[in-house]
Parts: structure tokens; C-alpha cells; sequence
């Protein structure tokens, strides 16, 4: 079973995430828990570039993206899968669709052309998005800013209405949340789904 969480940047995502991995090796299953730009030694490399490094053009990031997806999935994903292990994932696809095909505006399609490709279809099987609106985003967010955190407010606002987008586009995957609930709610909600997948 692949999980991943999903959510602009401060919606609480990585909390939902690590809370769902405690919970699943309490029941005694295998999870391998990961994120994304990273999971791997070309993903952290690519996390590092991507995030703290120069600037680049729009298909440049999107395709650094792609990258550190593709290694990920063929040395992490794929195998975990394959033995039957959950894979719990904070990020995945769905972050260049957002990011890169509407925050940069590259377009869905096309992003999802690329990523498609390199990673063989795989899409998980259940995924939360953590809707959280780019004011409240704003208000929650920290001082070190990464260079995606740094973009511009029309980019942080287009991301975060293209969260609710995408939970439109993909319904039967894509589980929306609202992230101003506590923590404990969405813990019980994402429960809930669980079980019931
Ligand atoms: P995140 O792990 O949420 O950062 P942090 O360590 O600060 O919690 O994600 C890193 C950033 O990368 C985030 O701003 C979203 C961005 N991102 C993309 O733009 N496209 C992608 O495909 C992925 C996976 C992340």
C-alpha cells in the first residue's frame, strides 16, 4: 500500500505523515517512511540543489524533480512494494503537478507527462492533501525559507488554491483535509480512510 501526504508548504503534512508511520508499526506492518525531494543519496543531493542551491529556469526544476522521483521509486518505492511493506510518503507527484504545473504554470499535463514516465505510473494508492489557504499558510510559516518558500505571493497563493484543484481532478485517490482542523482530528480522519482502503 503506497500513502502519501500532500499539502503547501506549513499545512502540517510531515506531522500527518509521521503520525500515520507510528500508528501503522503499531499494528505491526512494515513502513518505510520517506520523503520527497530526497529518500535516496541522489535524492538528498537533488533536495540540496533544488532547494538551497542556484537559481533555475521552470523545466530545469521540474525535471531535478523528475530525477530525484525516478531514483526514488526505483531503488526505494518499487522495492518496498514489491515485499509487500507499506510506503508512507511525505510528497510525491502530486507536488510538481501543483508546484511546477501550476505554481510555475508548465501545466498539469505536461508535468505529469514527464513524471509518468519516469516513474512507470506509479501513482499511490491513497492520497491525503492537507487544504490549507495561502493566508493561514503565510501566518504559520518560519524565518530560514527554502527557495521555493521564497517565491512570490502570487506563486504561494496559485499553489495553494491548486491543492484543491487537484483533489477535484483525482477523486478517487486523492483525499482533500482541512488543515486548520488539530492535529488529533486529522490524525483520526487519515485513520479513518485508512481502514477503510
Ligand atoms: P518539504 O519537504 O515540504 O520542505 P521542508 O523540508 O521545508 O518541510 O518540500 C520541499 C519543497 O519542495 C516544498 O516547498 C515543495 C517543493 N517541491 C516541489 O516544488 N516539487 C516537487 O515535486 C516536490 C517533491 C517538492
Amino acid at each position: 500500500m503506497f500513502v502519501s501526504f500532500e499539502g503547501p508548504d506549513w499545512s502540517g503534512k510531515s506531522t500527518q505523515a509521521a503520525r500515520l508511520v507510528e500508528w501503522l508499526r503499531g499494528e505491526g506492518r512494515e513502513v518505510v517512511a520517506t520523503r520527497e525531494p530526497g529518500g535516496t543519496p541522489l535524492g538528498e543531493a537533488v533536495r540540496d540543489l533544488v532547494l538551497h542551491g542556484v537559481e533555475m529556469s521552470p523545466w530545469a526544476e521540474a525535471a531535478l524533480f523528475a530525477t530525484a522521483r525516478a531514483e526514488h521509486v526505483a531503488a526505494l518505492i518499487q522495492p518496498a512494494l514489491a515485499r509487500g511493506a507499506w510506503v508512507v510518503c511525505d510528497r510525491y507527484v502530486d507536488s510538481s503537478l501543483v508546484y511546477q504545473g501550476i505554481g510555475r504554470e508548465l501545466g498539469v499535463d505536461a508535468v505529469l507527462g514527464l513524471n509518468a514516465t519516469v516513474t512507470e505510473g506509479l501513482l499511490p494508492d491513497l492520497t491525503f492533501v492537507l487544504l490549507l489557504d495561502a493566508e493561514a499558510a503565510a501566518a504559520r510559516s518560519g524565518a530560514e525559507l527554502d527557495r521555493i518558500e521564497r517565491a512570490d505571493e502570487p506563486f504561494r497563493r496559485r499553489v495553494a488554491d491548486g491543492y484543491g484543484t487537484l483533489a477535484a481532478r483525482f477523486p478517487g485517490r486523492v483525499v482533500a483535509l482541512d488543515a486548520s482542523r488539530t492535529p488529533d482530528e486529522l490524525e483520526e480522519q487519515v485513520r479513518e480512510h485508512v481502514r477503510r482502503s
